[in-house]
C-alpha cells in the first residue's frame, strides 16, 4: 500500500472521484491518509467527513511565515507517514520545505492544456482567448506557479455559447477520468520500484 493525502483548497470534488475510484477498487494499491486543507471552510471536508476520512486544516495566518506553515504540513505528513502528495485544487504554491521533502511525489491537476493558462481562472482566461480547444493536465509539482514536469493531458473542445460554467464542467469530467488514471499509473508503478 503506498500512503498518499490529498491537498484541496476548496470544493473538493476531484478529491471526491479519487476516493470513489479508491471504493470502486480501481486505485488498489493507494491508501488515502487524510484530506489536508488550508482553508477551514473548504467544502472538501465536508466530503472528507462522508469518507470517515482524518482532515487537517492549516490555516497559513496562524504562522509566522510559509517556511513555518509548511514546517508544521511537513510535521503531520511524517507523523502520516505520507509517501505522495496530491494536490486537487490546492491554491497555494509549495515551498522548499515540501517540495525538498518530496521530490518528484507531489503531483497536481490543472484545467487547463499548460503550458497555456497557467494560475488562476484558466477556464475563464481559455474561454476570454476565444481558444476553440482546451482541457486539462496532471503534471510533477515545482515551484513555479503550474511549471513541473507534465504527466498526461486530456482535452475538449469549447463551443461558442459556453460559459465559464459549462465549459467548467466539460473540464472537471476530463479531470475526473485523467487524474485517477495518473494515480494510478505513476503512483502505483513508481512505488514499486
Ligand atoms: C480543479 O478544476 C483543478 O484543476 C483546479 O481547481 C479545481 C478544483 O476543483 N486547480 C487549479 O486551478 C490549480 N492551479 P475541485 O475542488 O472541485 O476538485
Amino acid at each position: 500500500m503506498t500512503n498518499i493525502v490529498i491537498f484541496a483548497s476548496g470544493n473538493g470534488s476531484n478529491f471526491e472521484k479519487i476516493m470513489e475510484n479508491i471504493e470502486a477498487g480501481y486505485l488498489s494499491g493507494i491508501n488515502v491518509i487524510g484530506l489536508y486543507t488550508d482553508n477551514h471552510e473548504a467544502f472538501a471536508i465536508e466530503r472528507a467527513r462522508r469518507f470517515r476520512l482524518p482532515v487537517h486544516i492549516f490555516n497559513r495566518k496562524s504562522f509566522n511565515d510559509k517556511e513555518d506553515y509548511e514546517t508544521a504540513v511537513l510535521k503531520q505528513l511524517t507523523r502520516d507517514q505520507v509517501e505522495w502528495i496530491v494536490l486537487a485544487g490546492y491554491m497555494k504554491l509549495l515551498g522548499p520545505t515540501l517540495l525538498n521533502a518530496y521530490p518528484g511525489r507531489i503531483l497536481n491537476i490543472h484545467p487547463s492544456i499548460l503550458p497555456s493558462f497557467p494560475g488562476k481562472n484558466a477556464v475563464g482566461q481559455a474561454l476570454s482567448y476565444g481558444c476553440r480547444v482546451t482541457g486539462a493536465t496532471v503534471h510533477y509539482v515545482d515551484s513555479g506557479m503550474d511549471t513541473g514536469k507534465i504527466i498526461d493531458q486530456m482535452s475538449c473542445p469549447v463551443y461558442e455559447d459556453d460559459t465559464e460554467e459549462t465549459l467548467q464542467l466539460r473540464i472537471q469530467n476530463l479531470e475526473y477520468e485523467l487524474y485517477p488514471r495518473v494515480i494510478n499509473k505513476i503512483i502505483q508503478v513508481r512505488s514499486s520500484q
